[in-house]
């Protein structure tokens, strides 16, 4: 068995995650920053097909037009030189000081105009190295007091903002689609569009939001208390899945990003699964990159760094591995069908059936055995958890 990554496997890494050098609130950096030509070589080296950034990572805020220019010049030069591509792009508004408030949504007007101003810059640089989903992680839009944010007027400038992006986008004929990544909190105390819910319910009030879908985070979600594949099957379900971000994350606490793997294995193994069988045909649910959003953790040298990269993407092959191994086990398809697991997507209704039907049927209500179910007619979904368990381990 192989977990040896190729461009065709489509892994894909944040410049600000190999470049993590390890600050956190309790303490500064424990390594040296690296260079983005050493990073685009051994991601290329390591397998992966995409380098993503956002403006701040690939030249400091507040660069001048020929600093800028020269990082831009050398990335393009490493991209040429190793076939790696940018498939997503995002923007800072989280790190300057001018964006304490957020940017979207700061209560300064002046700081919501340059924020999309630097938003559309970043933008026609995606679209120039051929990025085709730009994310918007709001990280900084929210608020720790009730009574300093009046929240709909916050909704309200994000619409605005993101409606004139879309707006933009379709003028310049650009191919590019949107992202929104939720986030419960951290660093606000509460961020909008906390969850993958909350943020499809905003789409849904855009202007075009054909244009818009999700960028979810295991990581985040988790955060919220909230099972990460589940919301991953209903953002497959709504056709919004636009990107994503792999990571690992231990319960309810700090976001940790830890590798893809290291924190909740059984619904990274189910994840897994849903991506690459959760089609309507059982194949592929989702074609887009497989994207890692981590960060080496602050105790790693370089040669840690490069070591956790490639955990993230031995992870991912071995889970698929797995539950090819899983699918394909007839004891696994036998309880599967025991657990009448199939059987719930036959409709409820009989074809044409109407309500009046339903009430005449006695076979439904009047003669049906409802007591049966009380110490009978289990469903085995525990045989069922255990096999992918076993599956899981590399017992089977
Ligand atoms: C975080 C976020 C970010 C975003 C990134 C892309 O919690 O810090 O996950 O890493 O993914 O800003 O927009
Ligand atoms: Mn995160
Ligand atoms: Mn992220």
């Amino acid at each position: 068995m192989t977990v040896t990554p190729t461009k065709a496997d489509r892994f894909s890494f944040g410049l600000w995650t190999v470049g993590y050098t390890g600050n956190d609130p309790f303490g500064g950096p424990t390594r040296p920053a690296l260079d983005v030509v050493h990073v685009v070589e051994k991601l290329n080296e390591l397998g992966a097909y995409g380098l993503t950034f956002h403006d701040d990572d690939l030249f400091a805020f507040g660069s001048t037009e020929a600093e800028r220019q020269k990082q831009i010049d050398r990335l393009k030069q490493a991209l040429a030189d190793t076939g790696l591509i940018v498939p997503m792009v995002t923007t800072n508004l989280f790190s300057a000081p001018v964006f304490k408030d957020g940017g979207f949504t700061s209560n300064d007007r002046q700081v919501r105009r340059f924020a999309l101003r630097k938003v559309i810059r970043q933008l026609e640089l995606g679209v120039e190295l051929g990025a085709k989903t730009f994310v918007m992680w709001g990280g900084r839009e929210g608020a720790e007091y009730d009574s300093a944010k009046d929240i709909q007027a916050a909704l309200e400038r994000y619409r605005e903002a993101v409606n004139l992006l879309a707006q933009y986008v379709t003028d310049k004929g650009y191919d590019i689609k949107f992202a929104i990544e939720p986030k419960p909190n951290e660093p606000r105390g509460d961020i909008l569009l906390p969850t993958v819910g909350h943020a499809l319910a905003f789409i849904d009030s855009l202007e075009k939001p054909e244009l818009f879908g999700l960028n979810p985070e295991v990581g985040h979600e988790t955060m919220a208390g909230l099972n990460f594949a589940a919301g991953i099957a209903q953002a497959l379900y709504h056709g919004k899945l636009f990107h994503i971000d792999l990571n690992g994350q231990r319960s309810i606490k700090y976001d940790q990003d830890l590798v893809f793997g290291h924190g909740d294995l059984h619904n990274a193994f189910a994840l897994v699964d849903l991506l690459e069988h959760g089609g309507p045909a059982g194949g592929p649910a989702y074609e887009g990159p497989r994207h890692f959003d981590y960060k080496p953790s602050r105790t790693e040298d370089e040669d840690g760094i490069w070591e956790s990269a490639k955990a993230n993407m031995a992870n991912y092959l071995l889970l698929k591995e797995r539950a090819d191994a899983f699918r394909a086990d007839p004891e696994v398809q036998e309880a599967l069908e025991a657990a009448k697991v199939a059987e719930l997507s036959v409709p409820t209704l009989g074809e044409g059936e109407s309500y009046e039907q339903l009430l005449a049927d006695t076979s439904a209500y009047e003669e049906f055995d409802a007591d049966a179910y009380f110490g009978g007619k289990g469903f085995g979904f525990v045989r069922l958890q255990q096999l992918a368990t076993e599956h899981l381990m590399g017992a089977r």
